[in-house]
């Protein structure tokens, strides 16, 4: 068991840490080198035990799109659940009469406006014209599983799935099954993996860049070839995100949709990173004009409250008998309210428009980090809100050594105040995600990414 993470002045948040370690596996945690204390947090700032400010360059994980605690969206919740005060009968003394916190296999009107809301935003998107029904989870994971637990029943003849090599998809059931490579341990005999450009990922995206689907159509025509009609679903990230920040140009999707497509295979996009705003549109299938079959979303979907969901076609859907996709927690109120108000939030003002000049500094100020020694690329959505800063080796330090001493460095700040960067640790073992609130400001970006570009500086020497 690796010892405690301690940081020098900080003993509220060494007691914290140190207490954990006894009690709580450190397998519930990624690696991250600063395992940071958070006591309170506001828009795009928390602050430590001890007082120190920290931009949020994470959102969660891609998580609070509309910043921690927003104001407008904490009041639309409340008013959702009802705890503002209803109309409804006396009720008896020390309980609140308000929309149930759980209401399973009972419907609440605030599950009927979320499914119908949320519906009616994909369906008016272009791209989905083939959003009919909305199969709720509580994980990103779960959904992935019940979108793939559908396509399967749709028809059982077609057992096979192409998945992504290298995407991420949670690590539960069927959800890890398609996430990594053919090489990870206990691959299950139903998935193939398939290639995706990561090679042809440059520096921040340029979507419409000349590309060349040949190989790997080849590569599709091939497993065609050997496992014909049994292959009846296809699952991808829009970009690989866990992966290591690999954005793709949009003909490669587009290529993997047109076979799709062609073979009636179900076209699973994985947007449970990339939903509400990430890559400068509300939807990545927006973004990388796809119409896919069925679209997962998770993360910014509550903005802080565990839920996620499954939109897609109701034939698909239909498959499952009744149960098949129920649970504790799908559809609970507390997510269904969350949504709305994160719909409520995202419909009162345009946050996409809202976050453009701010992304555009923030990828100005990455970028800018390349002219350091140990700094291999950046990759991210241009006009979006997440990056991958690449590290390489550099000197006698591995580009995993660089990328922690990154995170730490930002983490720690520049010297001249207490205010410091809150980063993950590395994706790929030498990716640090860039991924603040969309809401962060003009103004807070210039300040945050100087800030970064100082720390990162320091570590020259
Ligand atoms: C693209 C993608 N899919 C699925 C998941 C799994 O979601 P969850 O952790 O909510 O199960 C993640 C989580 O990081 C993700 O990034």
């Amino acid at each position: 068991m690796p010892p405690p993470i301690q940081h020098a002045c900080e003993p509220n948040s060494n007691a914290g840490r140190a207490e954990l370690a006894r009690v709580e596996p450190y397998s519930l945690r990624t690696f991250t080198p600063t395992q940071a204390v958070l006591s309170h947090s506001a828009g795009v700032y928390h602050w430590t035990p001890e007082g120190r400010r920290l931009y949020d360059f994470t959102s969660g994980v891609l998580v609070s799109n509309l910043g921690h605690n927003p104001n407008n969206w904490l009041s639309a919740y409340s008013r959702y659940m009802g705890w503002e005060g209803v109309s409804a009968p006396l009720p008896p003394p020390g309980f609140t009469a308000a929309v149930p916190m759980t209401a399973y296999n009972a419907i609440t009107p605030v599950e009927v406006g979320a499914t119908m809301r949320l519906l009616a935003l994909m369906r008016a998107a272009p791209g989905g014209r083939r959003f009919e029904q909305v199969m709720w989870a509580a994980s990103g994971s779960e959904a992935i599983q019940k979108a793939l637990w559908a396509s399967l029943a749709l028809d059982r003849t077609r057992p096979m799935i192409l998945a992504t090599r290298f995407g991420f998809h949670g690590k539960k059931g069927l959800a890890n099954a398609v996430t990594g490579s053919e090489t990870d341990a206990d691959r299950d005999p139903r998935v193939r993996f398939i290639s995706f450009p990561m090679n042809e990922c440059r520096d921040v995206t340029m979507r419409d860049d000349p590309f060349d689907f040949t190989p790997y159509q080849k590569e599709l025509d091939a497993l065609l070839h050997q496992f014909g009609a049994k292959i009846g679903t296809l699952i991808t990230e829009p970009y690989l995100g866990g992966g290591g920040s690999y954005h793709p140009p949009a003909a490669y999707l587009q290529g993997l949709q047109r076979f799709c497509h062609q073979h009636q295979i179900i076209f699973i996009i994985d947007e449970v990173q990339s939903n509400f705003g990430r890559t400068g549109s509300m939807f990545a299938f927006e973004t990388y004009g796809l119409e896919p079959d069925i679209v997962v979303l998770g993360k910014g979907l509550g903005n802080g409250i565990p839920v996620a969901a499954a939109v897609g076609r109701a034939d698909i859907f239909g498959s499952l008998g009744y149960g098949e996709g129920s649970d504790t927690w799908s559809a609970n109120p507390l997510c269904c309210a969350a949504v709305q108000a994160t719909l409520d939030e995202f419909e009162a003002r345009d946050v996409i428009a809202g976050m453009k000049s701010s992304s555009a500094i923030i990828e100005r100020g990455l970028l800018a980090l390349k002219e350091l020694p140990f700094v291999a690329q950046v990759r991210g959505e241009r006009g979006g809100m997440v990056w991958g800063v690449e590290t390489r080796d550099h000197g006698d330090r591995t580009a995993g050594d660089w990328a922690n001493a990154l995170v730490l460095a930002c983490y720690e700040g520049d010297g001249t105040s207490t205010d410091g960067i809150h980063l993950l640790g590395p994706l790929a073992k030498k990716v640090v995600r860039v991924s603040p609130p969309l809401v962060i400001t003009s103004e807070e970006a210039t300040a945050a990414i100087a800030l970064m570009q100082r720390c990162a500086a320091r570590l020259k020497s």
